[in-house]
Formats: structure tokens, sequence, C-alpha cells
């Protein structure tokens, strides 16, 4: 099965990722301190930009909407790591946080 590569900037770190697994997935295999709280699109807490690849991942769902106007976050490559999942093969996804 092929893979999509995702780059989590802030720690240098470079994963390659099955689709169907969320970024928080990813994040926990792999020593990435991007910080989580309730693991369930709720708190704002792992708030992160995709800097490119957004094709790559499942599109925005209604918590993260919610969550991500709660916190006044405006910016279209906002997302939340919880929630979004890699849904393509052979692509690559930047990650800020
Ligand atoms: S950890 Fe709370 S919204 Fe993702």
């Amino acid at each position: 099965m092929t893979t999509t590569r995702v780059e989590i900037i802030n720690d240098f770190l470079a994963i390659n990722v099955t689709p169907g697994k969320t970024i928080q997935d990813v994040v926990e295999a792999s020593g990435s301190a991007l910080p989580f709280g309730c693991r369930d699109g709720e708190c704002g807490t792992c708030v992160v930009m995709i800097e490119s690849g957004m094709e790559f991942m499942s599109p925005i769902n209604e918590k993260e909407k919610a969550v991500l106007k709660m916190v006044g976050e405006t910016s279209a490559k906002a997302r939340l790591a919880c929630q979004m999942k890699v849904v393509e093969h052979n692509g690559l996804v930047r990650i800020k946080y």
C-alpha cells in the first residue's frame, strides 16, 4: 500500500502515513511535541496550519469549523490535528503548529 509523507516542520519530522490515519495518530507515534487536549474536536489545543498538501487531507468537518471559530482562527490553512485524516496516497503534507 502506498503512503503520503507528512512533515511536521517544528519537530523536523517526516513520517510516511497510510491513508485513513488521523494526524493525531501520526503525531503520537512520532515523538512530536504537538500538544493535544480533548482529542475529540472540542478544545482547540491541537490547532495546526497546513502549509501545503491540504488536498491530501479529509475535508474540514463540523467540529473543526465550530472550534476554529471559537478560538478566532480564520486562516484557510488552520485545521485540528485530532480531527483531520490523511485520505490520499502519494502526497506530501507539511504541517506547522
Ligand atoms: S485536542 Fe481538543 S480539539 Fe483537538
